[in-house]
């Protein structure tokens, strides 16, 4: 499998995504970013104490899932989240970890241990080079509202390809909150600052960005603290 070169093929011979280099150049390019970024109690200050509850409803859900096959996380994570993952698998499953980063994988490889049965590759989620229908599980932990509208589209449009029939899509990303949860005022002006494609996600149903072939009844979706974050686990029809 050749990752980089699909890679450069899909960005024109650059490795980054323009909306990730200048968007998000100090979060997840920059060493001194990932340096800063890379703090259990900060991912957790930045999802409002929420990021343990978030993670934990992702095991719960892949638990059950993943027993016989592998699970693909599309995009690398800040915190335990990964290493939590790999803790669950037993000798004949595995956790695929991509990322057009680099440095992200690097990241991820200093947090995990040589027991963890976890693969890294070097690729970008709109144009993943694995087979069709060949994992039980693709996650997409909070990508989804940091990409503009194409690129979600076919991020969407790839998870499913790669998850295989009658495995799971799971999404854990922001959502609209509530009319009356108090962060919906506070936390929007400041998202539409620092995040300018998260607002998509208060806007409209990751729904919307689906192939049409997914019946509605295959989408269960659960929402978190106000609204403000949304768990949506689609299965792919058999
Ligand atoms: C999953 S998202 C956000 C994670 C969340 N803020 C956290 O750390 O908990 C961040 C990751 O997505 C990666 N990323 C962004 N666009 C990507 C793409 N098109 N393909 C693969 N990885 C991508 C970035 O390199 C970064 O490592």
């Amino acid at each position: 499998m050749n990752q980089t070169k699909s890679i450069t093929t899909k960005t024109n011979g650059r490795l980054i995504p323009d909306y990730l280099r200048k968007t998000y150049w100090w979060a997840y390019l920059h060493p001194r970013g990932v340096k800063f970024f890379e703090r259990q109690w900060l991912v957790n200050l930045i999802l409002f104490g929420n990021y343990n509850y978030l993670c934990d409803q992702v095991i719960e859900q892949i638990q059950g899932a993943a027993q016989k096959g592998g699970i693909l996380q599309i995009a690398c994570a800040y915190g335990d989240l990964t290493p939590r993952l790999a803790n669950l698998l037993d000798q004949n499953e595995k956790l695929d970890v991509i990322d057009v980063a680099r440095i992200q994988l690097k990241n991820l490889k200093r947090k995990l241990s040589p027991s963890h049965n976890v693969q890294c590759y070097l690729q970008d989620s709109t144009n993943l080079n694995f087979p069709s229908n060949n994992y039980k599980v693709a996650l997409l932990f909070f990508l989804l509202h940091e990409q503009p509208l194409q690129q979600r589209i076919d991020t969407l449009k790839e998870a499913l390809r790669v998850t295989d029939l009658g495995g799971q899509v799971v999404i854990v990303d922001y959502h609209r909150p509530s009319y009356w949860f108090p962060l919906r005022y506070l936390l929007f002006p400041f998202l539409k600052l620092l995040e300018p494609y998260a607002k998509d996600l208060w806007q409209y149903d990751i729904n919307e960005w689906l192939p049409s072939d997914i019946p509605p009844q295959n989408i269960h979706k659960q929402t978190y603290f106000g609204g403000l974050y949304q768990k949506l686990v689609i299965t792919k029809p058999m």
